[in-house]
């Protein structure tokens, strides 16, 4: 079950004033790929903002995005102009459709366990035409990024109506078996109680995603430890990657 930011309209309607598309790191590197590729598959697409900024662009092929949660896959049918699908990869069967399939803004996070990497991956690759590129982030677990987040994701932002919702982030514990655990606490003078929303992301260490991109069938074309593509080191606070079916 999607969380309840991404699950509950009043919330996901925020997600965009929270994640402007301007000056997103990872928009900076997709959306170049995604106007090369004839076909792009955006999984967790959220509220479309990638494939908005695609067709926008000019973008002329099939653009197609799937997500499980109502509230943000409601955001992104307001575009009628882009194939929308609500549900995950385990609810389709895409086979080599896509020259490009993408998971922007950290959504690979949402996979907590082996079995749900393991699937993600398998169903990407069948999605991928012979010379398509599978391209995902996942955060660095040793650049410790949660620590800074109660100050990061804490904040003020203006809805559509002109009203300030204010929002404050909570890290409960630190990382234990590769999770993070996390809350969100929305309150706005147009409602009558606040919104909270309860979260975990995974942190999975380069080595082991590695072992599963290659067990999947996927080699690695490219790696980077954030969006200027500089290399991945301790510090670095991504683990970016581009790859391809390996045969
Ligand atoms: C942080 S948002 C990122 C949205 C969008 N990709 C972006 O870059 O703005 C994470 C998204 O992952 C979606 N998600 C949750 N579980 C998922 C799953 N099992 N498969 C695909 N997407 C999922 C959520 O509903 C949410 O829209």
């Amino acid at each position: 079950m999607p969380d309840n930011a991404f699950e509950n309209p009043r919330l996901a309607a925020l997600y965009d004033f929270l994640s402007p598309s301007a000056g997103r790191g990872d928009f900076s590197m997709y959306l170049p790929m995604a106007m090369e590729a004839e076909s792009v598959l955006d999984v967790g697409c959220g509220t479309g903002a990638l494939l908005r900024l695609a067709r926008d662009s000019g973008h002329r092929g099939r653009l197609c995005g799937v997500d499980p949660a109502f509230g943000m896959i409601e955001q992104a049918r307001k575009r009628t102009d882009i194939e929308w699908i609500h549900g995950d990869l385990s609810s389709v069967s895409f086979e080599r459709e896509f020259d490009l399939v993408v998971m922007s803004g950290h959504a690979f996070q949402v996979f907590l366990t082996d079995d749900a990497i393991r699937s993600f991956l398998n169903a990407a690759r069948q999605a991928l035409t012979d010379s398509g590129k599978l391209a995902f982030e996942t955060r660095n677990p040793s650049a410790t990024e949660w620590v800074h987040w109660p100050d990061t994701y804490s904040g003020t932002v203006t809805d559509e109506s002109g009203a300030e919702v204010r929002h404050v982030s909570e890290v409960h514990g630190t990382l234990a078996n590769e999770l993070i655990s996390f809350s969100h606490t929305y309150t706005s003078p147009n409602w009558d109680q606040p919104e909270t929303s309860d979260s975990t992301l995974r942190f999975l260490p380069e080595e082991k995603l590695d072992g599963m991109l290659a067990d999947a069938g996927l080699k690695i074309l490219e790696r980077y430890g954030d969006w200027d593509r500089s290399v991945v080191s301790e510090t670095s606070p991504e683990i970016i990657t581009i790859a391809c079916r390996a045969q």
